[in-house]
């Protein structure tokens, strides 16, 4: 079969499109706002979230526990019984424009503990959301192997409620090293505005995992790098948009979204998170962001009113 991304006729409407300044039905106008709120709940992820209204958030995005038993927390002997519980609630959250990200892995030794494959068949065949992208985070630091070949790789499924999705890939586009930049200019099927801007990163992203001696490291054992989660935040939503991560871990996210001036709502179930999200704050870089308030346990309802209510215009 032909590889269609070769004859994408979609593609070519949407370069047209750019060219002649008519702006995509899903581009969005983002209004003033003066600060960016960050809700923490220490509860069980389902019970939040039948607490969260329809349509409240832009972008889900999760790392869920892969049933390794990497931790206490991580062994759910009927995964995707569990699993199903908030997988059935993301659509119902998510706004019109809205996203998903869930990582996970492969189960590679018994089938029975359920994995990122299972719940990418169950959210495919069970519920409204699309799927836009599998993306492979590819690292080069991992365990050794004898009997099998070593793992270099974890996968996210990129979801969305409709087609009419955001995705801002120009603020996540990768610069061209000077050599290939002067190739791609002399190749006419590409846009030179474009290439200037850097390329599309594709679907595998090569990222380093945290080592155990990271700079980034606040000491939760399964902390995701800000550079994987940052990605996902600056392409799939918007500054002044609302981002829900119901396993927040160390507040990875939560940090990000600071950083990068969204609000966020983070929910664990282990109350270590407001420790580690003390210690991200500490490390990150808020030269650009906007003044930002972290809020214990507030009322959803007062909470998604702050939210509103920080637009000024
Ligand atoms: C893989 S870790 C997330 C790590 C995070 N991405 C980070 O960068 O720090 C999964 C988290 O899910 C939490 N968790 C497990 N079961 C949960 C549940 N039922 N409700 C809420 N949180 C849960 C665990 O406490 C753990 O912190």
């Amino acid at each position: 079969m032909a590889n269609k991304s070769h004859h994408n006729n979609g593609l070519r409407a949407l370069v047209k499109q750019k060219r002649d300044g008519i702006e995509h039905s899903t581009a969005v106008h983002v209004k003033k706002f003066d600060k960016t709120f960050h809700a923490l709940y220490i509860q069980d992820a389902v019970k939040f979230l039948k607490t969260l209204p329809d349509s409240s958030v832009q972008l889900v995005l999760i790392d869920p526990p892969y049933n390794l038993d990497l931790d206490y927390w991580d062994n759910y002997p009927n995964y995707l019984d569990w699993a199903k519980q908030w997988i059935d609630e993301i659509y119902r959250v998510l706004s019109e424009n809205g996203n998903c990200v869930i990582f996970g892995g492969f189960q590679f030794q018994d089938l029975k503990q359920g994995d990122l494959l299972e719940i990418l068949h169950y959210t495919r065949h069970n519920t409204k959301l699309r799927l836009i992208n599998l993306i492979i985070w590819y690292y080069k630091n991992g365990m050794s192997a004898h009997r099998y070949f070593a793992n270099r790789h974890e996968e996210a499924i990129w979801l969305s409620k409709t087609n009419k999705y955001y995705f801002d890939l120009d603020s996540v586009r990768v610069p061209y090293d000077e050599e290939s930049k002067k190739a791609a200019l002399k190749d006419k099927r590409l846009i030179p505005e474009n290439i200037e801007k850097g390329k599309n990163p594709t679907n595998v992203w090569e990222i380093g995992r945290l080592n155990g001696n990271s700079v980034e490291r606040v000491g939760h054992p399964t902390q995701k790098p800000t550079e994987i989660i940052r990605r996902f935040v600056k392409a799939l939503s918007y500054e002044g948009a609302l981002v829900l991560d119901f396993f927040a871990g160390s507040g990875t996210t939560g940090r990000v979204c600071i950083e990068e001036n969204r609000h966020s709502i983070m929910v664990d179930a282990d109350e270590s998170l407001m420790g580690y999200l003390k210690k991200h704050i500490e490390k990150a870089d808020i030269s650009k962001s906007k003044p930002y308030e972290i809020i214990e346990n507030p009322s959803i309802d007062d909470f998604l009113n702050m939210v509103r209510m920080s637009v000024n215009e």
